[in-house]
């Protein structure tokens, strides 16, 4: 059974927080789910196992039930780790070890190991890279004829091997067969650790066939054992993100200023202006102008879209549909095809038909509206009493007055007029013209007076 074995037991002492480091968030997604994601998709993998120790709670509410999990009590090192897997993998096949803080490590490298391992009939083989910074990183050691012999880890470098530059990316494949009989054979080093990476000096003495797949460096191999390389692969990580997209014909204006988190999906012709956010399972469509000063998050945009100055979550809106400057709309919101939504306003939790109008200042919630309704200046479905959230519902083709307050539970029909200043308390049915406000009250001549007398 070909099985991955994702290493997350660690504490991660070098971030120097309590936070496990394989849940620590880049651009707002764990590690280890990163790695989730990339390994599920490679098809010659029977099961994944996912090694917890240290607040596995955290790391379990993040991959749930999609991985089976193996416990290693103590943090005993790497070695110590993978020895848990026991009895959850069998004789026949390969196992993919990766370490949990590599998380950018693509599908097609970890394919390209495994292609390596296959063609060269290797019983063990690691990826290498060269690295003009080596540091924090075991060094792979190789003899004359450039044959590897040893990782040594950076504590237990010799002086003459503090030049060599090819390290270890923590990446590794081993046939099954060999694994814990050669696991069990690793001694505790100095530092108190049984490290993996000693798994090489005794396949050799076994005249195994051992070797590393060398590839070109780049940032997506690197492991992250401290905030400051977090945010280093946090920065090239979203600049891959927006070269992407830009090169797909996404126009990113002062693009330094924009940032798009990995699962966003944005159609071409679209253009982002500065400081906007795009973040969670975003999909943009083609030809919307978004920001600038927007945060867009969890939410679908139909095709060409306006969103100044706004604030969109977990909802969707549909083509032709200008949103802002300053709107504010969450909470399972949907907005039909052709509509303004405008200056200040909020919607949350109601649904939207087409040609509606909600230019200024109005409060729309747990609301479901119909077509070609305006909503004047400063409408509030009132929705709550204290206690709980009420529902109002709003036909076709209605005018509602500025100022006016529909309390909910309500229901207006279609074709309604509803005059300014009324606060309907009532429900209304089609083609009724509603004013409910205090009659205005007219004295001729009196202001001079008035003004008189106080005065
Ligand atoms: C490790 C390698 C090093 C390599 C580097 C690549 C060893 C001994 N060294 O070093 O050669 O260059 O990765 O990034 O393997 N973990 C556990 N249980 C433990 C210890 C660690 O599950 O007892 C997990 C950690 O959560 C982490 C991974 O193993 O995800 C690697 O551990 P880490 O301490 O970061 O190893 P490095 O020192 O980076
Ligand atoms: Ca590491």
């Amino acid at each position: 059974m070909n099985s991955i074995i994702l290493l997350a037991a660690g504490k991660g002492k070098r971030m120097n927080t309590s936070l496990p480091k394989c849940a620590f968030p880049l651009l707002n997604k764990p590690l280890i789910e990163y790695l989730y994601q990339t390994v599920s998709q490679i098809e010659s993998i029977h099961q994944i196992i996912c090694v917890v120790g240290y607040q596995k709670e955290i790391i379990q509410s993040i991959l749930l039930n999609r991985v089976i999990y193996a416990f290693q009590e103590c943090p005993l090192g790497t070695a110590d780790a993978i020895k848990s897997c026991e009895g959850l993998i069998d004789n026949i096949g390969y196992s993919i070890i990766l370490n949990g803080d590599t998380p950018l490590i693509t599908k097609e490298i970890i394919e390209e190991l495994i292609k390596f391992h296959q063609i060269n009939k290797n019983d063990f083989s690691l990826l290498s890279t060269d690295l003009d910074n080596p540091f924090s990183y075991g060094r792979v050691i190789r003899d004359e004829n450039n044959n590897i012999i040893e990782i040594c880890e950076e504590k237990d470098l010799k002086e003459e091997m503090k030049n060599n530059k090819e390290v270890n990316l923590g990446i590794y494949i081993i046939n099954n067969n060999l694994l814990f009989d050669a696991l069990n054979k690793i001694k505790i080093s100095k530092n108190n650790e049984y490290y993996f990476t000693d798994i090489i000096k005794i396949l050799i003495e076994d005249k195994k066939c051992v070797s590393a797949l060398k590839v070109q460096d780049n940032y997506r191999m690197h492991g992250i054992n401290d905030l400051i390389t977090l945010s280093k692969i946090e920065k090239n990580l979203i600049d891959e993100i927006r070269n992407k997209y830009m090169a797909n014909g996404v126009f990113l204006i002062n693009s330094d200023s924009i940032i798009i988190e990995n699962d966003v999906k944005i159609k071409k012709g679209t253009i982002i202006y500065p400081n906007t956010i795009l973040s969670g399972d975003t999909r943009i469509g083609e030809n919307c102008i978004i920001g600038p000063n927007s945060e867009i998050k969890n939410s679908i945009i139909e095709n060409n879209v306006t969103c100044k100055h706004s604030v969109v979550e977990d909802s969707v809106i549909k083509d032709n549909t200008t949103i802002g400057p300053f709107a504010h709309l969450r909470m399972k919101t949907i907005i039909g095809e052709n509509n303004r939504i405008g200056n200040f306003v909020e919607i949350k939790n109601s649904s939207i038909g087409n040609n509606t109008n909600a230019a200024h200042l109005t409060y729309i919630g747990d609301t479901t509206c119909g077509d070609r309704v305006n909503f004047g200046c400063g409408v509030v479905t009132v929705n709550y009493d204290g206690i709980k959230k009420h529902h109002t519902l709003i036909g076709n083709d209605v005018f509602i007055g500025c100022n006016s307050n529909l309390i909910a539970p309500v229901n207006i029909g279609n074709d309604v007029f509803i005059a300014a200043g009324s606060t309907i308390t009532s429900s209304l049915s089609d083609y009724d013209f509603s004013i409910a406000r205090s009659r205005q009250v007219t004295k001729k001549n009196y202001s001079a007076k008035y003004k008189a007398n106080t005065r």
